[in-house]
């Protein structure tokens, strides 16, 4: 770990520090913000007296991410500010960089940014002394949703050697397949894919595919994905038969192991990657992933933004 705290990216006058994606942690500060989170859920971490401000920025919609990182914002005694993307001056035709600067100028510490462009953070990392968390850059990455599900897999297992992870759906357009598969094989799990073939994607062609029913007797973690038709040129008209084809059913659910789990970041479309009967069923953490989020992100803000001396264990 550098310097006892997350990625810092040196702009030569203030060190800033963002969370941008998976890649760019190293693996002491996952192994960091893991142990944060733990400390945070079992009450082992008080919040600091010192305000700060956070700003919200939802440029794509977001049930989850927006509102576990209010209410992380809010235990950590932190003020927020929920921008509201269609009654703010973006509609006058501001720019992001200048909607950051105005946000950096009036007092602002630090945004939450979703947004639909990849890698939209990138002309404003060395031009502001806000922290940027990336909340999900269009295909490219959500780090923190990865980290809640690390976060929730080692509750789960305890520790991610030789553990099978098959990562399932339209691996193609989705941010989370990108951030998950390659740290959870860098924490020593070994991960798979499956799914439609035109949704495979290039970009990440050293994990291997394997179809659905190989899947559910192989898998310790099934991690199903929604169809990300936002993202794709012509919709897709899932319905049973992706089901029957490609998603979790209730005959392939029996052949599962006794302890493995099913996780999907949500939102579910019940029926169509998960017949709605198992998106409860003991098994699922589909839930435990949404509290589990909390933490994490407390754990993430925390780390960025206080000082080591203020994220006392108590
Ligand atoms: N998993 C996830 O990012 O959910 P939201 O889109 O609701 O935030």
């Amino acid at each position: 770990m550098r310097n006892g705290s997350l990625q810092t990216i040196d702009w030569g006058v203030n060190d800033v520090k963002h969370l941008l994606d998976m890649t760019s942690l190293e693996t002491e500060e996952i192994h960091e913000i893991l142990q944060r989170a733990e400390q945070f859920r079992t009450g082992k971490v008080i919040k600091s007296p010192e305000m700060k401000f956070v700003a919200n920025l939802f440029f794509e919609p977001s049930t989850r991410t927006r509102f576990s990182f209010e209410v992380a914002e809010r235990r950590l005694g932190y003020e927020v500010m929920n921008f509201e993307t269609s009654s703010s001056s973006l509609q006058k035709g501001e720019s992001l960089y200048d909607t950051i600067k105005t946000l950096e100028a009036i007092g602002a510490n630090a945004v939450v940014i979703r947004h639909q462009d990849e890698r939209y953070f990138e002309p404003l990392l060395n031009e502001t002394s806000l922290s940027i968390i990336n909340a999900g850059d269009g295909c490219g990455h959500h780090p923190t949703q990865s980290l809640l599900d690390v976060f929730t897999i080692q509750q789960e297992f305890n520790e991610f050697k030789g553990l099978e992870v098959v990562i399932a759906g339209d691996i193609r357009h989705s941010r989370v397949a990108r951030s998950n598969a390659s740290v959870l094989k860098r924490l020593g799990a070994h991960v798979t894919f499956s799914g439609p073939s035109e949704w495979q994607d290039e970009r990440m062609s050293e994990f291997p595919y394997i179809i659905m029913d190989e899947a559910v007797e192989r898998a310790d973690v099934l991690m199903l994905l929604r169809i990300q038709n936002e993202r794709h040129s012509t919709k897709c008209n899932a319905s049973s038969s992706y089901l029957e084809s490609y998603g979790l059913t209730i005959e392939r659910e029996k052949r599962m192991r006794s302890n493995s789990i099913i996780m999907h970041p949500a939102p579910v479309n019940r029926g169509v990657e998960i017949d709605t009967t198992l998106v409860e069923c003991e098994r699922s953490r589909i839930f435990k992933q949404m509290e589990n989020g909390v933490y994490v992100r407390m754990a993430c803000l925390n780390l960025l933004l206080q000082n080591a001396q203020e994220g006392m264990v108590v």
